[in-house]
């Protein structure tokens, strides 16, 4: 099985960007985690970020032809991309929504999410460790 995780805008400021809600833990040893989590499920997973919206519709678009599924934190797009809704929409390939923070306990522009809707499920509060659990119930919904 292959996986590709889209890590949204800003997330490559991890560890630097208001640590207090989004931890200390930069971009890459985020990556480790989910790298040694994908290991041990025996799923190969590659992991991008990007900024732009029609980046991440793109990666979107392509990952239907090279991967099983995505684990997707589309950032603050989450909470008024319809574009990226459509594009998750538009794939047949099952998509997961991930966040670090818990948006349902955040301001009220964060407690939405568009996206949410189009993805097979969502994962919300845990940190790093929101990417791993998609990534299992990937795995796991995947092999069923
Ligand atoms: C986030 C939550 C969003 O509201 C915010 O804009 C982000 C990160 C999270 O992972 O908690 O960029 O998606």
């Amino acid at each position: 099985m292959r996986v590709l995780v889209i890590h949204g805008p800003n997330l490559n400021l991890l560890g630097e960007r208001q640590p207090e809600i989004y931890g200390s833990l930069t971009l890459a040893e985020v990556n480790e985690l989910i790298a040694v989590a994908a290991r041990d499920l025996g799923v190969s997973v590659d992991c991008v970020q990007h900024n732009g919206e029609g980046e991440i519709i793109n990666a979107i678009h392509d990952a239907r032809s090279s991967y099983d599924g995505v684990v997707i934190n589309p950032g603050a797009f989450s909470h008024y991309s319809y574009a990226i809704a459509d594009a998750i929409s538009s794939v047949q390939i099952p998509i997961v929504e991930v966040h670090l923070s818990n948006i349902a306990g955040r301001e009220a522009h964060r407690r939405i999410s568009v996206t949410a809707a189009s993805c097979i499920g969502s994962v919300s509060g845990f940190g790093p460790l929101s990417y791993v659990l998609a990534l299992r119930a990937l795995a796991q919904k995947t092999e069923n």
